[in-house]
C-alpha cells in the first residue's frame, strides 16, 4: 500500500506568486521524498488558526512569508536561537507531542548564496546593510556570525536602525546611521534589504559608497534587473546580484530542517533563471 505524502506547504497574504512549490517539489523529486507542498493564502486575522488546524491535521512543516513571520515567531511554542534573535520565522515544523518549532532560515540562505553560490566572503569584509525592517531582522545574525570587519546598517528613519542594533550588538562590530550620515568610502560588500524594489525605487544614497571592487546584493528579485541592480551596474560596481539565490538556499535550509536531507540547489537555481529569462521575452 502505498503511504500518503507528508504535507508541506507556504503561507501568505498574497503568496499566489510564490516559488516555494516549484523550489520545494524539485528538491523532493531529486531526494526522493514523499511529499507534498502546496500554497496557503492566508490573511492575518485568520493566520493562528489555519496554522493550527494544518499541523492538528498531521501537516508536518510551513513556510512563512509576508505578512506573518512575526506571527508566526509568537506562535511557536520553541524557537531555534537565530529565529528568537530575529524575532521573525519563516519556517515551521511538527516536533514530538504536538509542539511546533519556528526557526529562521532568511540569514542562513543569504550567507550560502553569497559564500557558496557566489563566491563573495564576509569574514574581514566591511558591510553596508540599506534597510531596518524585517529583512534586515532576519539576517544580521548569521552575517555577523561570520566575523565581517564591520556592518553599518544605514536606513532612511535613523531611529529605527539604533533600535533595531540593540538586539544585535553584541553580536560583532555593527553601528547604526541615516542615509545622509554613510561615509564616504567604498563598502566591499553593499546590501539591499530596503522593500524600495517594491515600489520601484532606489534608497537615496550617496554613490560614494560604491567603488570599483564592491558587490552589491539585492534581496529582491524580479524577472529582469531590480532597479537597486541596475542602479549599482550603472555606477561601476564589480557585481550585482539580485537574491534569487537566497531564495533557493532558505529552502534549502527548511527542506534540511524538515526532512533530513541537503538538497542540492544549483540544478533549481538554473532552472528559476530559465524561467526567469523565458519570462522576459
Ligand atoms: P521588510 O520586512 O521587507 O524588511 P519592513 O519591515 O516594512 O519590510 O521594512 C521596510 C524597510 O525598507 C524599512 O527599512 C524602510 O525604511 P524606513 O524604516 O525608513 O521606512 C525601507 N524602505 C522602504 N521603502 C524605501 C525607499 N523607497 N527608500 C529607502 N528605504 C525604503
Amino acid at each position: 500500500m502505498n503511504t500518503p505524502p507528508d504535507q508541506y506547504g507556504v503561507v501568505g497574504h498574497p503568496v499566489a506568486h510564490s516559488l516555494s512549490p516549484f523550489i520545494h517539489g524539485m528538491f523532493a523529486r531529486d531526494t526522493e521524498q514523499n511529499l507534498v507542498y502546496r500554497l496557503h493564502e492566508v490573511p492575518p486575522e485568520r493566520f493562528r488558526g489555519y496554522v493550527l488546524e494544518f499541523f492538528a491535521r498531521g501537516g508536518r512543516g510551513l513556510n512563512v512569508t509576508l505578512p506573518h513571520k512575526e506571527a508566526a515567531a509568537s506562535l511557536a511554542n520553541d524557537l531555534t536561537p537565530r529565529a528568537e534573535r530575529a524575532g521573525a520565522v519563516n519556517t515551521l515544523m511538527l516536533l514530538e507531542e504536538n509542539r511546533i518549532l519556528g526557526d529562521n532560515t532568511d540569514g542562513a540562505g543569504l550567507v550560502s548564496d553569497l559564500q557558496n553560490n557566489l563566491r563573495v566572503p564576509v569574514e574581514q569584509r566591511r558591510i553596508l546593510i540599506l534597510g531596518a525592517g524585517g529583512a534586515t531582522r532576519g539576517v544580521l545574525g548569521p552575517l555577523l556570525m561570520r566575523e565581517p570587519a564591520q556592518i553599518v546598517v544605514a536606513n532612511r528613519s535613523v531611529k529605527r536602525a539604533q533600535t533595531l542594533l540593540a538586539d544585535f550588538c553584541d553580536l560583532g562590530p555593527v553601528r547604526a546611521c541615516g542615509f545622509d550620515e554613510l561615509p564616504a568610502e567604498a563598502f566591499d560588500l553593499i546590501i539591499n534589504a530596503t522593500s524600495a524594489s517594491l515600489s520601484g525605487e532606489v534608497p537615496e544614497i550617496s554613490a560614494d559608497v560604491l567603488g570599483a571592487h564592491s558587490v552589491c546584493y539585492d534581496m529582491a528579485y524580479g524577472k529582469s534587473a531590480t532597479p537597486f541592480v541596475r542602479w549599482a551596474l550603472e555606477r561601476g560596481c564589480a557585481r550585482a546580484v539580485q537574491g534569487l539565490g537566497m531564495l533557493v538556499e532558505q529552502a534549502a535550509e527548511s527542506f534540511e530542517l524538515w526532512r533530513g536531507v541537503r538538497p542540492q540547489t544549483a540544478a533549481v537555481l538554473s532552472a528559476l533563471r530559465r524561467h526567469a529569462a523565458e519570462g522576459r521575452n
